[in-house]
């Protein structure tokens, strides 16, 4: 018998972490004996929050379960996963709007490294349109965003948005 963890990776950039998030990695964890959420460090790419942030702010969203672990990442995603032993890549699939770049990444993971498939769940019908992005418009600007995000995430997004209007 095969008595090896099966580890997905869930990689993302996590600016951050919403309920959507949460929702596919509650069901992935039903699949995969662990699930490591690593964060990717793209210095190239203009963030709210530091990779540090993020990573302190999923911390704090899934305490308690040993089987979520939270990590960063840079380079090659493939790289990494393979490193830490896992059989797959774990990602959300929104509307079709996400399918080609979705579809685009899959292949050349595909293409770098035939030990790690890549899995997709259907991100819940309530998590339709949610999306980091719009959920950081919506609070900076004083949006309600209550069960869009894990506490931790909703009073770091407050308190973010309130030092940065204190230096205007
Ligand atoms: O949350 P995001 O921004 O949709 O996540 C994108 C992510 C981090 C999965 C993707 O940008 C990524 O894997 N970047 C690392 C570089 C890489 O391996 N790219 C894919 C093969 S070209």
């Amino acid at each position: 018998m095969n008595e090896q963890l099966k580890t997905a990776v869930y990689p993302g950039s996590f600016d951050p972490l919403t309920n959507g998030h949460i929702d596919i990695i509650e069901r992935g964890i039903k699949i995969f004996d662990k699930i490591i959420i690593a964060v990717l460090h793209n210095p190239s790419k203009k963030a709210l929050f530091t990779v540090e942030e993020r990573v302190d702010m999923i911390h704090k969203s899934f305490n308690g379960n040993k089987n979520i672990v939270v990590d960063s990442f840079d380079g090659l995603l493939i790289d990494y996963a393979e490193q830490r032993g896992a059989i797959a890549i774990l990602r959300g699939m929104r509307a079709i709007s996400d399918f080609e770049n979705e579809f685009q990444m899959a292949l050349m993971n595909r293409k770098l490294s035939r030990k790690v498939q890549t899995v997709f769940l259907m991100t819940g019908l309530r998590w339709i349109f949610t999306s980091s992005s719009i959920i950081k418009e919506a609070a900076q600007f004083g949006g309600d965003i209550n069960g869009m995000v894990p506490k931790p995430v909703k009073d770091k997004l407050e308190k973010k948005f309130t030092a940065m209007q204190g230096k205007k």
